[in-house]
């Protein structure tokens, strides 16, 4: 079964590591492979749409290209959403509910803006169009690390708080949803350095009950260059030391340098997670396209 045959992928990683850009890339070759897909922002997030240059619709879901949707979650909104569903009044809830019950309720309640969030997320799995899911998958660009691993765990949270009753239901059918590994993958990225890459191998063992789900790692900005061959640039390097080539010859260290580092993330990586590995090339431009993105998403065909 392969990545993009599951029906929601939790992307999440340390925070700037290239999460949003990973989310994207793996929306896209799900597109590219015929999927209807749903890219997902959390905690209010905005930069799909930015990405794409078009206008985005904050919580209505809005077309990024042809196949691909987006919409930008919130705490606030997807309680509203919930209380709506339920009394089925908009006005009720405008009445009763807004800012003078929910803010503080939802404050005082731990775990509440994530359950709610996720409760989002469950609902947009379940929704039906002529009677086949209207999401093949949904993509999440999920919180960074401790954030993403307490929003995943939030609807057992509410399990044991609740014990029973309605609250205790709703937060069972999305707990069985995350924590379903055929049907929730989760997918960790990191760059080839020292600190992230411990802290993926950290958030992997923190993961627990839940690493079954994780499908892959994600090795991004890996900078392909020509300078491998690590033994034969340090036998010429003494004899270079010359001012005109001072400059060429702190790049190619640099170059060197960023090399081995990249190995030792690689080896790191495969000792210490059982997951398959892809690895990202850095691109060396300034805005990632919508064609950049889908050139990184081709990488996870390459890997299968
Ligand atoms: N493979 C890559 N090549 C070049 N630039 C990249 C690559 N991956 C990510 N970037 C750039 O690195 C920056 C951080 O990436 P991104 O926003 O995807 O990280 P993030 O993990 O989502 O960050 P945050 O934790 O803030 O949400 C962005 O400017 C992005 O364009
Ligand atoms: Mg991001």
């Amino acid at each position: 079964m392969s990545l993009f045959d599951r029906r929601v992928l939790l992307v999440t990683g340390k925070g700037g590591v290239g999460k949003s850009t990973v989310s994207a890339a793996l929306a896209l070759e799900a597109v590219r492979r015929g999927k209807r897909v749903l890219l997902a922002e959390v905690g209010g997030a905005t930069r799909m749409p930015e990405l794409f240059a078009v206008q985005g619709q904050g919580y209505a879901v809005s077309q990024l290209t042809p196949g691909l949707h987006t919409l930008s979650i919130t705490s606030a909104a997807a309680i509203e959403d919930y209380i709506v569903q339920q009394v089925r009044v908009r006005a009720i809830y405008k009445l009763v509910f807004r800012n003078r019950i929910m803010g503080p309720f939802m404050d005082a309640v731990p775990g509440l803006h994530d359950l709610v969030q996720l409760g989002k997320v469950f609902d947009l799995e379940r929704e039906r169009r002529r009677g086949r899911p209207t999401w093949d998958l949904i993509v999440v660009d999920a919180p960074a690390t401790g954030h993403g691993l307490t929003m995943l765990s939030a609807p057992a949270s509410m399990m044991e708080l609740t014990v029973a009753g309605p609250f205790h239901e709703n937060a069972r059918v999305v707990h069985e949803l995350f924590v379903d590994p055929a049907r929730t993958g989760i997918v960790l990225v990191t760059l080839p350095e020292e600190m992230p890459v411990n802290e993926t191998v950290d958030l992997y063992q923190r993961l627990g009950a839940y690493q079954p789900q994780v499908l892959a790692c994600v090795l991004n900005e890996i900078h392909e260059d020509p300078f491998a061959p690590l033994d034969a640039w340090e036998t010429a390097r003494p004899f270079l030391d010359r001012p005109a080539l001072r400059e060429a010859v702190g790049y190619t260290d640099r170059a060197v340098r960023r090399a081995r580092q990249q190995d030792e993330a690689r080896s790191r990586l495969r000792d210490g997670l059982p997951v398959s590995l892809t690895e990202l090339p850095y691109l060396y431009r300034r805005d990632l396209t919508p064609g950049a993105l889908s050139e990184l998403g081709q990488r996870f065909a390459e890997a299968g």
